[in-house]
């Protein structure tokens, strides 16, 4: 049924011309990205961020990521150092999210930046996301488009069966590349794992790597524990599932579902959200979620698992 809601619009130049007009008049909006959909309001406009923290439910203190065209823009919201000039050059357009200093007088309501002295910044590679940044000539402010401690949407339906009412326009244009959040990094310090990985990162910095996140620990305000759930409680490393649990397999493990079926690391970070979802739909009480290899942006999937995990 989703796909007929009337909120939800495909992709395209009416459906961009009326989101931007949503944004410029204080309103938010639904709109993909390659990680995740985001919940998009102007940044500059702390009426139109507070919509977004009401219709996520989302605790005043955790800040937001701030979408921007291009790296031009982002210096005006934010000081660059080398290290950051190198990093927006090698991943920008990209999922790859910087939290620098806020320049001084930027135009950016403190309720983005939950009033740090930082702004976490990315301009994304995805042709709705730019087209609205575009459209609607403002940085915006854009969380995933999900309540808060639910599990992020890759898809437009996931966003209106998280948020129903409290998004006007959903922008469809189907489901997202990477499937994962954007990595986060500050100074050399990997705040989030995500689709851009720390052999990506020490690839490209001079004289060395990027610092990932030793396992649990909160680092982003906004990295609570529980911030990925789904509803029902989740096992990991299973390798067969128990008479209540529904079994999202993973290359050999064939499960009830499967985040992909040769094993490649990166097609499950795409399919993960998705599968958690069809999980939580399924009728089985539990969850279980194969063993999956830690290297690459498989660091970034067992990140979220292990939050969906604890709840
Ligand atoms: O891929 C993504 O990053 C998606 C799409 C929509 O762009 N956005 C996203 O936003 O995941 P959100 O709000 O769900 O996560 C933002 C994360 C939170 O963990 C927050 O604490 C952290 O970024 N963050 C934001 N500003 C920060 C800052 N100044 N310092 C440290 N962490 C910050
Ligand atoms: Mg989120």
């Amino acid at each position: 049924m989703a796909a007929s809601n009337p909120r939800i619009r495909p992709y395209g130049t009416a459906a961009i011309a009326e989101a931007a007009a949503l944004i410029r008049a204080g309103g938010i909006v639904a709109v993909p990205t390659e990680t995740v959909y985001g919940l998009a309001a102007d940044a500059g406009d702390s009426a139109a961020v507070a919509r977004i923290y009401a219709a996520k439910g989302r605790p005043s203190f955790n800040p937001l990521i701030v979408h921007v065209a291009d790296i031009a823009m982002a210096e005006e919201l934010a000081v660059f150092d080398d290290d950051a000039r190198v990093l927006a050059a090698a991943f920008w357009p990209g999922p790859l999210t910087l939290v620098l200093p806020l320049r001084p007088g930027a135009p950016i309501a403190s309720l983005v930046t939950a009033g740090l002295d930082t702004v976490a910044i990315r301009v994304p590679a995805h042709r709705a996301m730019q087209a609205l940044i575009a459209a609607a000539g403002r940085p915006l402010a854009a969380p995933s488009a999900n309540r808060s401690n639910g599990l992020s949407p890759t898809e437009g339906a996931h966003v209106v069966a998280s948020l129903g009412e409290a998004v006007p326009l959903v922008i469809d244009d189907g489901a997202c590349a990477a499937g994962v959040e954007s990595t986060i990094v500050a100074g050399r310090d990997v705040l989030r794992p995500g689709p851009i990985t720390a052999e990506d990162i020490a690839c490209v910095l001079p004289g060395g790597g990027a610092t990932p996140t030793p396992a649990g620990r909160i680092t982003a305000p906004g990295q609570l524990a529980t911030h990925y759930a789904p509803a029902k409680p989740l096992r990991l490393n299973a390798t067969a599932a128990s008479p209540d649990e529904w079994l999202i397999g993973f290359g050999a493990i064939a499960g009830d579902d499967t985040l992909s079926a040769t094993g490649d690391p990166v097609e499950a970070a795409a399919r993960l959200f998705a599968a958690l979802h069809r999980a939580d739909a399924a009728p089985a009480a539990r969850i279980a979620v194969a063993p999956i290899p830690s290297a690459g942006i498989g660091a970034a999937i067992n990140d979220r698992l292990i939050r969906a995990a604890h709840r």
